[in-house]
């Protein structure tokens, strides 16, 4: 890339900080060193209030925020209090072992296919004949994966539950729960706000606080009773999986907006005994043909 190429692209990214990153460029190319740390600690208190490009490396500087490991308040290692467990030396006690998670939990997250958007009401938003196709393809590609599920659950939405019952069928065994926190809705204002989306804020006051309940009800850490990974299936919706998939990785929530998903599309979560979160895939809808696809 040219010099002057990388000068545009900087620009557009980062506005304001591009002439204080071309500058430290320049200083890295001339490869002095005699007066360098004056040099740069006076950029350094300039980059303070650009925080998203260091002079150095040109990389975004990290946040700082830290990993919360008791973010779902099941961390063994944390009283109900909120205080930390004194380590007891003398007593390694057997009841704090069973106190400690130790399965895995799996949490596959589908988003609904396409439905008809002409419908008045929720029962009259039934699925397209292609949406129904598409979640024929999300079950025939979920029992491909071949794994142990143990219960498919769906928003008590129209979509939610035709996508869900067609699934199902694919796999025969799994049992089939509605539940109502799952629907969709606007879990929080997001940003940047976008023009052809615009709830009442009383909206977001009743959804943000139903979805944020939908999230501790099923994104946790596996109970220490738990003895073997699980996998479970959740049917809902868009807002509510990006909403959740942010809240689950410790990012900020009112980004949701900035993720698409596709009809019938799995996105899968894992969470560790120990808290840990990991995003598996987000919205993989690979296994579809491209002309199943939908993405509006
Ligand atoms: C979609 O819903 C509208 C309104 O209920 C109905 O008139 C129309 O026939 C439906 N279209 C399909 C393809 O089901
Ligand atoms: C899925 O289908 C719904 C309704 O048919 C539509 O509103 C939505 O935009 C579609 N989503 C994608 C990602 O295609």
């Amino acid at each position: 890339m040219s010099y002057r190429k990388t000068f545009k692209l900087i620009c557009g990214l980062a506005g304001g900080s591009a002439v204080l990153v071309l500058a430290a460029a320049a200083a890295d190319s001339r490869g002095s060193s005699g007066d360098v740390v004056g040099r740069w600690s006076s950029f350094t208190s300039v980059q303070a209030a650009q925080p998203a490009w260091t002079a150095t490396s040109h990389t975004p500087a990290p946040s700082g925020h830290v990993w919360d490991f008791n973010w779902d308040k099941r961390d063994p290692s944390v009283l109900s209090n909120g205080k930390k467990k004194e380590k007891l030396a003398e007593d390694p006690g057997s009841g704090q072992d069973s106190s400690k998670p130790k399965a895995t939990r799996n949490i596959l997250l589908i988003r609904h296919s396409q439905y008809n958007l002409s419908g008045n009401s929720d029962k009259e938003r039934t699925l397209t004949l292609l949406g129904r196709e598409q979640a024929d393809l999300t079950g025939q590609r979920l029992a491909a994966l071949g794994l142990k599920y143990d219960v498919l659950i769906h928003s008590s939405m129209a979509r939610a539950t035709e996508t869900a019952n067609i699934i199902s069928k694919h796999l025969p065994g799994v049992e089939l729960m509605s539940c109502d926190l799952l629907r969709e809705g606007a879990p929080i204002e997001p940003v940047p706000p976008v023009t052809h989306w615009k709830p009442d804020a009383v909206q977001y006051h009743e959804d943000g606080a139903r979805i944020e309940a939908a999230f501790r009800r099923y994104i946790h850490r596996a109970d220490p009773k738990q003895k073997e990974d699980s996998y479970e299936i959740i049917v809902c919706h868009a807002n509510v999986i990006r909403y959740f998939v942010c809240r689950a990785l410790q990012f900020p929530p009112e980004g949701w907006l900035r993720m698409g998903l596709n009809n019938g599309s799995i996105t899968w979560l894992t969470i560790r005994p120990s808290g840990r979160v990991a995003l598996r895939t987000l919205g993989d809808a690979g296994f579809m043909p491209p002309d199943k696809l939908t993405r509006t």
